[in-house]
């Protein structure tokens, strides 16, 4: 995989994450499965096809055709889905592995980062399990989603493939990276705290030393950080400035946090590569992503955990006020940006609410405008090139890796089928199969 914004990075250096998928390839080398599809959905057409055949060798489709021209080599490993239908994996830009949906506000505090990374190990597997096969990892502490990915990529624990931010970087205070639950004599300072151009671009070459493919950044407070304002913009132009400069000269993307129009025209004027939430978005900033090809991630499933299950999981009065100003306008301007033609890929932000459930997020994207094969379109075709690696993943063909999933019935008449998902095979390898009953 090569990192890189659209004409903008002529960068070589391939993240470790996928050296390692490179290398985790030949263990694989004596698997040849044949998946007999019953339907299988072109994502880029948005058409059905009955009755094909996917032949899985190295890893990799060797090939994918109707199933009388391909038939079953001997000895594969033969998977009869001729009762489901088959799609790519599925890619979610927005996750938060190392994160509880059960350790909401204070009670965080009480978690140690040995605890939450083996908990980010079972995150790992029910995103997995759910048919998401590649994940963006948008910030952790001690460089927990590092590790995490590259356990992954060496067999160690079963999980999507990860692309990992890291520490998120945000000024004192601010939503990504300070702590601002404990009072002022216990000293608590977030790792990821920068002020200051130059400390922001040291955080960036931190992060690029400890191994992160992607750099994750807040430039607007949030819902569920406390004492900051979802409007207020945080850095200043000139430190999102150093920030991007700082990652795109090392080949990495640039993700920011943004709910407030003011902080999301900051960091589209500095060049960041895609929203997350975009909640208040405005004209100018839709004129700005569309001219820069910077991609929006709006979670516009969230809210209705927040707002719904939120009090009882502990999160704090201040952000369910905060959520009910913000997630019914950011649906409205999901709908907006989308008519007005931004680019969108799909990001849940599971973490906020129970891993697992990052499929529930489709069926918002159709009710606010989408169409099945859009918001489809955007969990596999945009993700794979807003992570760089359309190249290898987000279709279903020949010489891509074999990511794919099968679900009951057709996605693109009831979109809700994909929170139902019976197979999944990652890089070549069967990591579960309901279908045999
Ligand atoms: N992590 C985000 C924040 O704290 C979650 C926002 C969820 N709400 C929403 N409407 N998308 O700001």
């Amino acid at each position: 995989m090569r990192i890189r914004s659209p004409a903008r990075l002529p960068l070589a250096g391939a993240p470790w994450w996928l050296l390692c998928l490179v290398l985790s390839l030949p263990l694989q080398a004596a698997e040849v499965v044949y998946v007999r599809a019953g339907q299988l959905l072109d994502v880029e057409r948005g058409r059905l096809l009955s009755d094909h055949a996917v032949l899985v060798r190295d890893g990799r489709i060797a090939s994918i055709g109707p199933a009388v021209t391909l038939p079953p080599p001997p000895g594969a490993d033969i998977r009869d889905l001729s009762g489901y239908t088959v799609l790519p994996g599925l890619m979610d830009a927005h996750v938060h592995l190392v994160g509880d949906a059960s350790l909401h506000g204070y009670a965080g505090l009480g978690e140690s980062l040995p605890a939450a990374t083996l908990h980010g190990a079972r995150n790992a597997r029910t995103t997995l399990d759910a048919g998401f096969t590649t994940v963006r990892n948008l910030g952790a502490p001690g460089y927990a989603d590092v590790a995490l990915r590259d356990a992954i990529a060496a067999g160690v624990v079963p999980g999507p493939r990860v692309l990992a931010a890291g520490l998120g970087i945000g000024i004192t205070g601010g939503h990504c990276a300070d702590n601002n639950l404990l009072p002022y004599e216990d000293g608590a300072r977030g790792d990821g705290v920068a002020d200051g151009p130059w400390e922001a671009r040291r955080k960036v070459r931190q992060n690029v030393k400890f191994g992160a493919d992607v750099i994750k950044v807040c430039s607007t407070g949030g819902v569920m950080s406390r004492g900051t304002e979802v409007g207020a913009p945080q850095f200043t132009l000139e430190e999102l400035r150093a920030v991007v400069d700082e990652a795109h000269s090392h080949g990495r993307k640039v993700a920011s946090h943004a709910h407030g129009a003011t902080g999301i025209r900051n960091a589209l004027d500095a060049g960041v590569d895609s929203i997350e939430h975009a909640s208040f978005i405005d004209d100018a900033g839709i004129a700005l992503a569309r001219r820069n090809g910077a991609v929006l991630v709006m979670d516009i499933y969230t809210t209705e955990y927040i707002l719904g299950e939120g009090a009882t999981a502990g999160i704090l009065p201040e952000s369910l006020e905060k959520e009910r100003r913000t997630g019914h306008v950011q649906r409205e301007n999901f709908t907006r940006a989308l008519r007005a033609g931004v680019p969108m890929a799909f990001g849940s932000d599971a973490g906020v609410y129970p891993h697992g459930r990052n499929a529930r997020q489709f069926a918002r994207m159709v009710e606010f405008g989408m169409t099945p094969l859009q918001a489809i379109q955007a969990a596999t075709l945009h993700t794979a090139r807003l992570f760089g690696i359309e190249h290898d993943t987000g279709v279903l063909r020949e010489g891509f890796v074999a990511d794919l999933i099968a679900i009951q019935g057709d996605p693109l008449d009831d979109v809700s089928r994909l929170e139902d998902v019976r197979f999944v095979m990652k890089a070549g390898h069967v990591h579960r199969d309901e279908t045999v009953r």
